[in-house]
């Protein structure tokens, strides 16, 4: 590759390798939220010191181009980043996940159409190089159509019902054998200057397989769905590395993708189901035992501000479980206020997080840093679920699924198996939500009904601050 404004290689190398070490010290203070702050810095400085190097030591010409896009995307970006309101991040990320697909399609196509690649690269070199652009780009529209799809569903333009074609493992099946098939006739047609009709279909099959991918997954296992896109970003964003001989890409793409499928891994575990199961999708459906309706399962006992404010003042053990609706109503901060209030008065309380709550790995925790809530007091799913029998009150903030017995007790249900917050075992729970709606996975939660608990109708926001008041 030419140098760029600056001449000596070495440097952009170093920067390079500088690079690489803060993305790598950027995730690991990204995976707790004493050091995510700091994280997030090293991953800012990272980025800033790959984008520094990659145009003043590699960039060769057409600087008023980039400068232009680098201008263009930059502000597109802050623009973004300062509209998005909170509860719409997971949109926001899932839309940017299709970008770097359609990034690893747009350089792949460029690479293939390079007047230079029959000469740069000859014999097993351009097998290789085939191979890399083939990959690339499958990968490249795999995320991207699967992305803009997971942008659909959780922006609700799209419905959370999975999508079941009959013999749909068959047409999956098809897709993947034609992708291999192409493969074969690309590779076989690029020395003598084709393979782009092969190319062209092959995209078509990519883009069909990853709309059909998404759509067959229900709304209940979304969550795995979008760290399985995070992960695929980072392999087409490592594909485009390869395709650019760029190692720092390469790299930072590797890091992504393999923290996306450990993501997932992760999720899966969380929800009780098997990677491969959700994948082929079917889960969320209408189809298995379904959870009686709310009319049948008989009378909710609603609370008003004030009986609350004097449970809460009674109680000894008080968890928190914040939901969906939490960001939604950007009540955290009154919740902060309110657990400040507590403690001050001697209760003991803590934070309930359930590894899907909300839209997004981590929603409740980011929100909760953001409202400056002691980290010390909030807990994992697994790290309080035993405790429930000894808590004195429960408080549910916007939260459904999450706190669903039926997961439990229906295992054929949408969101059978998948382990919940058994706040029921408690002395009282406490829900907040507006109205009797189901969450996100569309299933009635028999919580609602259960003799010890309370409903606290109203957005989240409005009930805290006049129970804070009535405290
Ligand atoms: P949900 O089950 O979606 O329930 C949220 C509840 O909040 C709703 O029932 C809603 O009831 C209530 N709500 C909404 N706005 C409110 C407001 N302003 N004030 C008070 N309540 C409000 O949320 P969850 O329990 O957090 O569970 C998460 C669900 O999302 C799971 O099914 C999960 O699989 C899915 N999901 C998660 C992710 C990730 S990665 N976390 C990604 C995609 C999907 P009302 O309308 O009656 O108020």
């Amino acid at each position: 590759m030419n140098p760029g404004i600056i001449s000596n290689p070495g440097i952009a190398t170093v920067s390079y390798i500088i690079a690489t070490i803060l993305f790598i010290l950027a995730l690991g203070g990204l995976s707790h939220q004493e050091t995510a702050r700091r994280g997030n810095w090293y991953g800012i400085i990272g980025m800033a010191v790959a984008l520094a190097a990659t145009v003043l030591g590699f960039v060769t010409a057409q600087y008023a181009l980039l400068v232009g896009a680098l201008v263009v995307g930059g502000a597109i970006g802050l623009w973004a980043a300062r509209r998005v309101q909170m509860t719409q991040m997971p949109e926001l990320v899932a839309i940017l996940h299709s970008l770097v697909g359609l990034a690893a399609v747009a350089v792949g196509f460029a690479n293939f159409m390079d007047p230079g690649r029959l000469e740069h690269y000859l014999g097993v070199e351009l097998t290789i190089h085939d191979i890399e652009t083939y990959l690339g780009i499958l990968i490249g529209a795999v995320t991207f159509s699967g992305s803009v799809i997971a942008f659909g569903k959780l922006s609700g333009r799209i419905g959370g019902k999975p999508l079941i074609l009959p013999a749909r493992h068959w047409l999956n099946l098809l897709l993947l054998l034609a992708a291999i098939a192409y493969g074969y006739l690309f590779v076989a047609q690029s020395p003598q200057g084709g393979g782009l009709v092969p190319l062209l279909i092959m995209t078509g099959v990519a883009l069909l397989f990853g709309i059909h991918m998404v759509m067959a997954i229900g709304g209940a296992d979304m969550p795995v769905v979008v760290s399985m896109l995070n992960s695929y970003s980072g392999w087409a964003a490592s594909a485009t590395g390869f395709m650019l001989d760029n190692d720092l890409l390469i790299v930072t793409g590797a890091l992504v993708g393999s923290s996306g499928a450990i993501l997932s891994y992760i999720m899966c575990r969380a929800m009780n189901r098997r990677f491969l199961a959700v994948i082929a999708g079917g889960f969320g459906t209408s189809e298995g035992t379904q959870v009686a309706g709310g009319e049948d399962q008989g009378e909710v006992f609603p609370i008003d501000a004030e009986e609350t404010a004097l449970l809460l003042d009674a109680a000894k053990e008080v968890m928190i479980i914040p939901g969906y609706g939490m960001a939604v109503a950007q009540a955290q901060h009154i919740v902060h206020e309110l657990t400040q209030a507590l403690r001050d008065k001697g209760v003991n309380v803590r934070f309930g997080i359930h590894p899907v709550a909300g839209r997004m790995p981590g929603h409740m925790n980011v929100l909760l840093a953001e409202a400056k809530v002691p980290y010390d007091i909030v807990f994992e799913m697994d790290e309080i679920n035993d405790d429930f029998p000894e808590v004195d009150v429960s408080i549910v903030i916007g939260a459904n699924d999450i706190v669903n017995p039926s997961a439990l007790e229906e295992p054929e249900g949408p969101i059978g198996g998948m382990p919940v917050l058994e706040c029921w075992k408690g002395k009282t729970t406490i829900v907040l939500k507006r109205s009797m709606a189901t969450g996100y996975a569309g299933v009635q939660n028999p919580l609602f009904f259960k003799d010890n608990t309370r409903m606290l109708f109203g957005d989240a926001k409005e009930s805290l601050d006049a129970v804070f008041k009535a405290l």
